[in-house]
Order: structure tokens, then C-alpha cells, then sequence
């Protein structure tokens, strides 16, 4: 009897088991059943991709994983990589980062099921995949495989010395393997490699941007969502003023003897402890994608902006769209820190000047100046906050992401969404009448689970589930509103066409607005082709 009851646990036990193992083309995982709210699901945590980016590998492009013997024990999140700003709250971190989450539906589905491959944000600085800052589990709800990943941040994944010592964009390279990590694995996780749609926020987003505007990114997805940012948006390209400069900077910093020789930097810096250079990093914190010499390696060589204007990009299906009020998580946290800003900006008219304009020096900006201000107030910004809102908003993430939607829609359906709804998260900041009340990154929050930020509300969660039907309609038809009968959605979004631009209104309900901010758009368009110079760096 005994023994019976032994034996029928063990085979329970393997059964069990059995369902989470997987065998992939680099060795076996096992991964964890996982629990939470009202759905069960698979995870598949911490599987290696890269060789860890160590020693002379710091800096420098990822090199795909070597094969495992055993099995790899993937029930658990690892470290994130190193993030730039040390927080007490951040999980744990280590340079040996490289690492890919998979999570999937409890069913076994005969059909292959799409993938969503979720790029994180945080200015190029910090972010991390851990399961606490981004538990995916209402997406795999709606039946598709979410994918997490992360991507070496500051100096160690973007450092360049504007040469071939160090070319830059390492953190790009990241998720260009995992991408390719992507194509090769998904399918033994029961994912159509086939149908792969990339999405990311802020940083996140820009990235999407980047592997949109990369011909070296073609066929590894077949959509894309960028989330407040995208190809064109400033610091998506100009976030590095002189690339070989800050590497020259962090190492003297160190170092006040070291040469301007780009083999003696690299090789300093690569036998430095992490905790110096992290440290030698934030007195000189500029990060992100830079423009690399030609190479084999090189990821980027040219401009988006050129390429995304004339169809020279993986011309794929694009959901693109911002918060309502972008800035208020910048510059809004507190009212007094809102009001010097507004001021700061009526006593330097230069700041209404885009930082990507670049025009010829010289140039008389009286004009372009009056210009810009009048198309949002007639006051100072002091007295019409909203204004100066709206207006830093749209600076930061509107402009370019409808510059964007215009563009690509030339060559591909898009679709424009402004997130307008306002649940508890939104308290944390200073709200303004007369202009929208969310700010930056507060969309996220409605895809994927926040542990620091539950969603409470019953309106929260109707948001959640109706942000998470649009966003996994899209990956599996590459429409977001394919079914009119859907009675959470009961919305048609319309795609953009050139300059009109309607938009899907995301707030308690879901409503189509037309000619999204039509009238500060032409003025845009106006001082940048009257006052900049092309190829334009951004938009
Ligand atoms: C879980 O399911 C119960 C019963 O259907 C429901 O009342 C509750 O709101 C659900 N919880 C969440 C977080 O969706
Ligand atoms: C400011 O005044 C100009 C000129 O009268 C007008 O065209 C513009 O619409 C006004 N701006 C706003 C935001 O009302
Ligand atoms: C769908 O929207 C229309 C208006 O656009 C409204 O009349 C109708 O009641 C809505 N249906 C549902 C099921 O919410």
C-alpha cells in the first residue's frame, strides 16, 4: 500500500514536471507553474542568451550563449543588469545580466500561438525584466507568449569611442540577439516565430524605434507598438553629444593620467570594478544610442529620420501613441517644481527651441520663437499652466510619434492612441486643470503588472483588460479592433492616413478623436523645414 501510494506520487510528480520541461536547441529548462489574481500560468525565467558580457566582452557586442549540460533551472528571475541609479528597491544586479523570460498559457494549444517580446524602458539607464516590475500575466491570459529579456544600461551597454575599439550601441545588440534568441527558441515554448510583435515604453519604445528604422532587424517580427517614444524622438539618437568625449571623461575621471588613445580607455575601463565605473558614470551620466563607425558590427550607421521618411525600414504594422500628459512625471511631481519650470521657460525663450532643430548657426530664431509659443499661449507659461503642459508634453514624445505615424503610414497601417485614463497611480503628481492628467509611463502599468503599483480599482482593471484586447488583438491579426461585435471594446480604430491623423482615445471609455493636435502640427512642420536643417536628426 505503501509503496502504491509512493509510486503514484512520484508519477504524479514527473507528470507534473514533465510539462515543464523543455528541451531547446541549447539544452534542457525547467520552468515554474505560476499563480496570481485568477490565472495560472508557465514561466520560464533566466535563461541565458548571451555569453555573460564580462572582462573583454564589457562594452562589446553580446556573443550568443554556448550549449548547457543538465537541466537549467528557470523557475526563478535573475540578476538585472546594472542599473545607473542605485535605488534600495531595485532588485539584484550584476554585469552577468543576459538573460530572456519566457511565459506561456497553461494549455497545451495545437495552434502556435503569437509573441509578444516586451522591451523595457528607463532613459538607457536602469530597467530591469524581473516578474516585480513586469509580471506579464493579463497578456498570456489573452492567449500569446509574452517574452522579457534584459539589455546592458549607461555605460556598459552604450560606451563608444566613436571608432572600432569600442563601436557602442552593445545594449542594442542585446536585444537584437534576443530577438534572434526569439526566432530560433520560441517554438519549442509552443510561439509562431512567424508572427513576433515588439513593444517597448520611453526607452523601451525608442529601441522598438531603432529595430523599426534597422534593416538588420528585418524578418525577426512582424509588428511593432512603441509606447511614448519611437524612431524620431530626441533622445532616441542625440542623448550622447561626443560619444569618444564621455568614454575620454569617465576614464580620466578615474584615471586623470590616462591617454585619449581609444585601446588604452577601453582597456582601463574593462579592468575596472563595476561599482567604480558605475560611479564614474553618474558624474558624467549621458546614455544611449549613438551613431556607430561602418563595420560588420556596427548596428547603427545612418539617421532615422531619413531612412523612416522614405520607406528605407521594416515597413511593418505600427501602434504608436503617448500619454495625455506626458510631462507631469518630470517635471509636475510637486506643484512649486511645475511653476519654476514655467518660468524657467518664459525667461528663456531659447528652451521653446526643439533640441533635434540643428539649425545652420546663425540662424535668427525670433520668428520660430513666436511662432512656437503662439501656437500654445498667448500668456506667459507661469499664467497658463495647462499650456505649458501640453506644451512639454508634446516636446518630449507627442511631436515625434506623430511625425512618426505620418511617415510610416505612407508605407504601412498604423494606428494612433493617446492614454487618457487617470486610475490611482495618477495622484502622484501635481494635476492641472485644463489639460490631461497622466503622465509619463502610467500606460504600462495596464499591460503588465507593477508589484510596486497594484491596480486597485474596478475601472483599473476594466482598463487593463481592454489596453491588454487591443494590444494582443494586434499581435495576433495585426488589427487592434478586428472583431465589431467585441462588447469590451465596441470601437473601430481607424488607421492613420498621411497628415490626418485620428486617434483611439483610451480614458473610462474607448472613443475615436480626429486630427490629433492638427493645428500645432502644422506649426511644427513649418519651423522645422523653415529653420532646420536636413537630414533632420529627430523630429
Ligand atoms: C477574480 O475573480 C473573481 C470572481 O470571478 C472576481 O470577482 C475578481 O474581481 C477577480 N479578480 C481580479 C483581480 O480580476
Ligand atoms: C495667439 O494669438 C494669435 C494671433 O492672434 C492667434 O493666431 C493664436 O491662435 C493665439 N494662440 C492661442 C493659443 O490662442
Ligand atoms: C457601443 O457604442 C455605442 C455608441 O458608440 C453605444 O450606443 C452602445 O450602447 C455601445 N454598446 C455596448 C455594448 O457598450
Amino acid at each position: 500500500m505503501m509503496y502504491y501510494q509512493i509510486l503514484i506520487g512520484v508519477l504524479f510528480i514527473s507528470l507534473v514536471d514533465a510539462d515543464l520541461l523543455i528541451d531547446l536547441p541549447d539544452g534542457t529548462i525547467r520552468g515554474a507553474e505560476t499563480k496570481t489574481e485568477n490565472y495560472t500560468y508557465y514561466a520560464y525565467r533566466g535563461i541565458p542568451f548571451a555569453i555573460p558580457p564580462l572582462g573583454s566582452l564589457r562594452f562589446q557586442a553580446p556573443v550568443p550563449n554556448t550549449p548547457w549540460d543538465g537541466i537549467l533551472d528557470a523557475t526563478k528571475s535573475k540578476d538585472c543588469c546594472i542599473s545607473m541609479t542605485y535605488s534600495e528597491n531595485e532588485p539584484d544586479q550584476s554585469e552577468d545580466c543576459l538573460h530572456i523570460n519566457v511565459y506561456t498559457p497553461p494549455r497545451n494549444i495545437a495552434e502556435k500561438l503569437p509573441v509578444m517580446f516586451w522591451i523595457y524602458g528607463g532613459a538607457f539607464t536602469t530597467g530591469c525584466s524581473s516578474d516585480s516590475v513586469s509580471d506579464p500575466h493579463a497578456l498570456v491570459s489573452e492567449d500569446v507568449i509574452v517574452v522579457t529579456f534584459n539589455y546592458r544600461l549607461g555605460l556598459y551597454g552604450f560606451l563608444s569611442t566613436s571608432d572600432k575599439v569600442i563601436l557602442g550601441n552593445a545594449g542594442l545588440k542585446d536585444q537584437l540577439l534576443a530577438l534572434k534568441w526569439t526566432q530560433r527558441n520560441i517554438e519549442f515554448f509552443g510561439g509562431d516565430p512567424e508572427k513576433v510583435t515588439i513593444f517597448g515604453e520611453s526607452a523601451g519604445g525608442m529601441s522598438v524605434g531603432a529595430h523599426i528604422a534597422n534593416k538588420k532587424s528585418a524578418g525577426l517580427y512582424r509588428a511593432a507598438i512603441c509606447q511614448s517614444g519611437c524612431s524620431l524622438t530626441s533622445l532616441a539618437q542625440t542623448s550622447q553629444t561626443n560619444p569618444k568625449q564621455i568614454a575620454y571623461d569617465i576614464a580620466r575621471s578615474i584615471n586623470p593620467f590616462i591617454s585619449q588613445n581609444s585601446e588604452e580607455i577601453r582597456d582601463f575601463l574593462q579592468s575596472q570594478p563595476a561599482d567604480v565605473l558605475t560611479k564614474a558614470f553618474n558624474a558624467n551620466p549621458q546614455s544611449g544610442p549613438v551613431i556607430e563607425v561602418e563595420d560588420e558590427n556596427a548596428y547603427i550607421t545612418d539617421l532615422q529620420f531619413g531612412l523612416i521618411e522614405s520607406g528605407n525600414f521594416n515597413q511593418v504594422p505600427l501602434i504608436i501613441g503617448t500619454t495625455s500628459a506626458e510631462s507631469l512625471m518630470f517635471l509636475g511631481i510637486v506643484l512649486p517644481e511645475l511653476i519654476l519650470a514655467a518660468l524657467a521657460y518664459d525667461l528663456n525663450s531659447e528652451f521653446l527651441i526643439p533640441s533635434n532643430l540643428n539649425p545652420l548657426p546663425g540662424t535668427d530664431l525670433t520668428e520660430a520663437k513666436e511662432l512656437i509659443k503662439q501656437a500654445y499661449t498667448n500668456q506667459s507659461f507661469l499664467l497658463d499652466l495647462a499650456s505649458f503642459v501640453e506644451f512639454t508634453t508634446d516636446q518630449l514624445f507627442v511631436r515625434s510619434s506623430l511625425k512618426q505615424a505620418e511617415l510610416q503610414s505612407n508605407y504601412a497601417p498604423v494606428y494612433f492612441y493617446q492614454f487618457s485614463y487617470s486610475g490611482t497611480i495618477s495622484r502622484f503628481h501635481t494635476v492641472i486643470e485644463g489639460v490631461g492628467k497622466v503622465g509619463h509611463g502610467e500606460d504600462v502599468l495596464y499591460l503588465l503588472d507593477f508589484s510596486p503599483f497594484p491596480l486597485t480599482t474596478d475601472e483599473e482593471f476594466l482598463t487593463r483588460s481592454r489596453m491588454t484586447r487591443l494590444w494582443t488583438n494586434f499581435a495576433k491579426t495585426l488589427n487592434p479592433t478586428p472583431d465589431v461585435s467585441d462588447p469590451l471594446l465596441n470601437v473601430t480604430w481607424p488607421q492613420v492616413a498621411g497628415l490626418n491623423i485620428p486617434y483611439l482615445d483610451i480614458d473610462t471609455t474607448l472613443e475615436v478623436k480626429p486630427g490629433k493636435k492638427a493645428k500645432e502640427m502644422r506649426m511644427w512642420n513649418e519651423v522645422f523645414y523653415s529653420y532646420g536643417q536636413q537630414p533632420f536628426v529627430g523630429f
